[in-house]
C-alpha cells in the first residue's frame, strides 16, 4: 500500500473565490494546495471588462498571499465584443472566457441567452487560441434538472464543437456518463474538468435521511452510474480530463434556506478528496497527470516545478470555516479524509 506520494504542485482549473471579506476567508484554502487557479467571473456584477479582471486579480493576490497565481476569466454576455475580448487576452487580463447560459446557475442572470449571439466572439477566440469554458446545462425549465447536462450536449455543445473545430473548449464540472463519453470521443481541442464531489456522491446523498443543502450544487449530482463513469474518466490517464474543484462557498444562511444557493465549498479538503478517490480506484499513480499535468498542457502553460506530498493520515475535515456573513460549511466536514498534504 502506498502511504506517501509526491506530485508536482497541482492547479485548480475551476474555482469560485468570491470577493471582499469572503475572498479573504476562502482564498488561502485554495492557495494552500494549488499554485494556480482558473478563477470564475460570476461576481456581482460579473467580470466582463479587462479593467475589472486586472483589479480582481490584484485583490486575489493580496488575499491568497505570495506564490499563488490567479488565472482570470471573462464572463460572456450577449453584448461581449470580440475586439475587447482579444485586447484583454493579449494584455494578459484573462486567459479564457466563460459561458453561463442565462439563469443556469448562481449569478448567471447576465449570461448568454443564445450561443448564436456570441458566434463572432467564438470565432475570434478560436483564431487567437483563447480558451472557451462552458457551464453545460440547458436552462429550459421543461427539461428535468437531472437531464439538463445531457440535453446541452445534444442541443448546443455538439454543434459548437462542429462549428468551431479549432476552439479550445473546456466542458466544466461534468456530471454525466454522456458528458464523459462525449469528451472522450471529441477531438483533442475538447477537454473537461471533474470536481471531487461528483467523483464521490450520487444524487441519493442529497436526500439521505432528509434534505442536505450542503450537497446541492449545479450541475446537480446524478445517478450512481454517472459517478462510476466520471471516476473511470478521471483515472483513465486521458489528458482530456483534469482537476477543477468548482469550490463555491456560500454562507450557511444562504444554503440552509427555503430557497438555498447552489454550490459546495470544498477548498479545505479538495486535494485530499481526490487522493481518496484515486486510492479507492487503485490509481494513485494517475493522480499527478489529472491534478498537475493535463490542465497546464491543455492551457499551454508549463507544469509547476514545486512538489507536494500526500501522506496517508488520520486527518479530519473541518466542519465549518468562519466567514464574514456567518460560517461556511465545508464539504466532508467532520469526516475522515485519509490523506494530509505535506511539503515534499
Ligand atoms: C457556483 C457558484 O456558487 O458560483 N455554484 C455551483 O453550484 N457550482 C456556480 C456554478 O459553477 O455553477
Ligand atoms: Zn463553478
Amino acid at each position: 500500500m502506498t502511504d506517501r506520494i509526491v506530485l508536482r504542485r497541482p492547479d485548480d482549473w475551476h474555482a469560485h473565490l468570491r470577493d471582499g471579506d469572503m475572498l479573504a476567508t476562502v482564498a488561502p484554502f485554495t492557495a494552500r494546495q494549488f499554485a494556480r487557479a482558473i478563477v470564475m467571473p460570476n461576481l456581482v456584477p460579473p467580470v466582463t471588462t479587462a479593467e475589472a479582471a486586472h483589479a480582481y486579480a490584484a485583490r486575489i493576490r493580496k488575499a491568497a498571499g505570495p506564490g499563488f497565481e490567479p488565472l482570470m476569466t471573462c464572463y460572456l454576455t450577449d453584448a461581449s465584443d470580440p475586439d475587447a475580448i482579444e485586447r484583454g487576452y493579449k494584455e494578459g487580463a484573462w486567459v479564457a472566457a466563460k459561458l453561463y447560459p442565462a439563469h443556469a446557475t448562481t449569478n448567471s442572470a447576465h449570461g448568454v441567452t443564445d450561443v448564436g449571439k456570441i458566434a463572432p466572439v467564438l470565432e475570434r477566440m478560436q483564431r487567437i487560441g483563447m480558451k472557451f469554458l462552458v457551464h453545460g446545462e440547458v436552462t429550459d425549465k421543461h427539461v428535468d434538472i437531472f437531464d439538463r447536462e445531457a440535453a446541452f450536449i445534444d442541443r448546443t455543445l455538439a454543434r459548437l464543437v462542429r462549428d468551431f473545430p479549432g476552439l479550445k473548449i473546456v466542458f466544466e464540472h461534468i456530471t454525466t456518463k454522456e458528458a464523459a463519453d462525449f469528451v472522450a470521443a471529441a477531438p483533442a481541442n475538447v477537454a473537461a474538468t471533474i470536481t471531487p464531489h461528483h467523483l464521490m456522491i450520487d444524487r441519493n446523498a442529497i436526500f439521505e435521511g432528509g434534505i442536505r443543502p450542503h450537497l446541492y450544487c449545479l450541475p446537480i449530482a446524478k445517478r450512481s452510474h454517472h459517478r462510476t463513469a466520471l471516476r473511470k474518466a478521471a483515472v483513465s490517464g486521458s489528458p482530456k480530463f483534469f482537476l477543477g474543484t468548482d469550490t463555491a462557498p456560500h454562507a450557511v444562511h444562504a444554503k440552509e434556506a427555503a430557497c438555498g444557493c447552489a454550490g459546495i465549498f470544498n477548498a479545505p479538503v479538495a486535494l485530499e478528496a481526490y487522493a481518496r478517490v484515486f486510492d479507492e480506484e487503485n490509481a494513485l499513480e494517475k493522480l499527478e497527470g489529472f491534478a498537475s499535468l493535463f490542465g497546464p498542457a491543455f492551457y499551454g502553460l508549463p507544469p509547476n516545478e514545486a512538489r507536494i506530498a500526500l501522506v496517508r493520515a488520520n486527518a479530519t475535515a473541518p466542519e465549518r470555516v468562519p466567514g464574514p456573513a456567518g460560517d461556511i460549511v465545508t464539504y466532508l466536514g467532520g469526516q475522515a479524509l485519509g490523506w494530509r498534504i505535506e511539503a515534499a
